[in-house]
């Protein structure tokens, strides 16, 4: 049985840890969209390691891990993630399958989108500069160069001559030479050659022998391409429906959803935060909560829990439950406010609005629970939670309409609580941690 991990705000939810925590109960993490954007931060055995493209289930040294055809893959990024692996003693061997269907970020992807982000002046996204957008648009505009385009050296020339002297043209001085592109591009499919291959025959024959997957997502439903605040989102299918069409998988591959949502909310980026804090507020959570971007090092916006926004997601996603993240970063907050619905003009709405000028001219609804002085820090079981933290919790279920099943107290894998008779702890009780061995086709 397979279950999926998904955002349920604007990404930075804590997703890496929490992929982590059900890791040794799967044998396969998949990752379906998204690219090196992404910043899954593990805490393992005293050391941080920070992911970008790589699942997060590459430090289980007995999981299989996939990149899907829905990934954008740039092959520097992903040498340099495997080195650093090994820098920290771990080896991706032949653990790692990519589909040979995904698209390839390209050296120029970068500059294109520092170009297109300079154009668009103050109503610029505040991208990660990774090239995942060029990338994804030359997916869309069908000129993308596929990993398999790297074992057809006579296609991959000509794809990627055109593909530069249309860049040529449209960055004046750029003087880009394909050959080096292409050459570069070669050397890197040698180096890749051990991991790639069919995606979707792997899972179907892996899934047939009993086999079970974690689906990882990166991002969040907020920056979905079709769900998110667009245009301030990422250029994939951060929720749920991109585990389908970014790994293909039909429907039923999916058995549950868990949303991941921090206890507050954090953006990167520009674009609504329609419960977004200044000042000593913002300091505070971002200073408590470490709140500075995985990849990019950015300071994230910070604001309260938003109801509206994951009720949204919950619905996007079909959640089953939610897991809610650093509860401990509120400990000594004498007040903690969370939104349960957004006032325009006269009246309240409770639907998270499509069009970001209605988005604009919201405000927050706020209401407020007690806040709790003894610490959640580091809290294993629901019961050791103060009284006014477990009423936060159950508040937030109730106003996002969602079971919360796991709760994060601090950093470590240990800190963590798993509420019993949840719908994650049975899904946990259903998946036995699996002494898988058969072969890999
Ligand atoms: P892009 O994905 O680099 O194109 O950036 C588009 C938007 O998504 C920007 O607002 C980024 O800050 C945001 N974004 C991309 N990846 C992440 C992530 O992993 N966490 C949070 N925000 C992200």
């Amino acid at each position: 049985m397979n279950i999926a991990i998904v955002g349920a705000q604007w990404g930075d939810e804590g997703k890496g840890k929490i992929v982590d925590l059900l890791t040794p109960h799967f044998s396969i993490v998949a990752r379906y969209q998204g690219g090196h954007n992404a910043g899954h931060t593990v805490f393992t055995e005293g050391r941080r390691i920070v992911l970008h493209l790589l699942p997060s289930g590459i430090l289980h040294p007995e999981v299989d891990c996939v990149v899907g055809n829905g990934v954008v893959v740039d092959p520097q990024a992903l040498f340099a993630e495997i080195e650093m692996l090994r820098s920290h003693g771990i080896e991706v061997g032949n653990r790692l399958l990519i589909s040979e269907k995904a698209h390839l970020i390209l050296p120029y992807h970068r500059e294109l989108e520092l170009l297109a982000e300079a154009r668009r002046g103050e109503h610029r996204i505040g991208t990660t500069s990774r090239g995942i957008g060029p990338a994804y648009e030359d997916k869309v505009g069908r000129r993308g160069v596929r990993v398999c385009d790297l074992y057809d050296p006579d296609g991959l020339a000509e794809g990627v001559r055109e593909n530069v002297e249309a860049r040529n043209r449209l960055i004046a001085d750029a003087g880009l030479d394909w050959r080096a592109v292409y050459d570069a591009l070669l050397a890197a499919g040698e180096r890749m050659r051990p991991w790639v291959g069919d995606v979707t025959l792997f899972l179907t024959r892996a899934f047939s022998v009993g086999r079970s997957a974690l689906f990882e997502g990166a991002q969040g439903t907020l920056l979905d391409i079709d769900h998110g605040t667009y245009p301030f989102v990422t250029s994939s299918s951060a929720s749920v429906g991109g585990v389908c069409t970014g790994l293909g998988l039909g429907p039923r591959a999916v058995h549950g959803v868990l949303g991941i949502a921090k206890a507050y909310t954090t953006r990167v980026g520009e674009g609504p935060l329609p419960t977004e804090v200044h000042g000593a507020e913002a300091d505070r959570l971002r200073e408590t909560g470490q709140e500075f971007g995985a990849s990019t090092g950015r300071p994230r916006r910070c604001g309260w829990y938003d109801a509206v926004a994951v009720r949204y997601a919950a619905r996007v996603n079909g959640l089953d439950a939610l897991a809610v993240t650093k509860l401990d970063v509120l400990d000594g907050l004498p007040q903690v406010p969370l939104c349960t619905g957004y006032r325009c003009g006269g009246d309240v709405i409770a639907d998270f609005p499509a069009d970001l000028r209605q988005l604009a001219a919201c405000k927050p609804v706020l209401d407020t629970m007690p806040g709790w002085s003894a610490p959640t820090r580091g809290a294993r079981r629901y019961g050791d939670l103060p009284q006014e933290a477990r009423d936060y919790i159950e508040r937030l279920e109730e106003i996002s309409g969602v079971p919360v099943s796991i709760i994060s107290t601090g950093s470590d894998r240990d800190d963590t609580i798993v509420r019993e008779d949840s719908v994650a702890a049975r899904w946990l009780a259903r998946f036995p941690i699996p002494p898988y061995s058969a072969p890999r086709t």
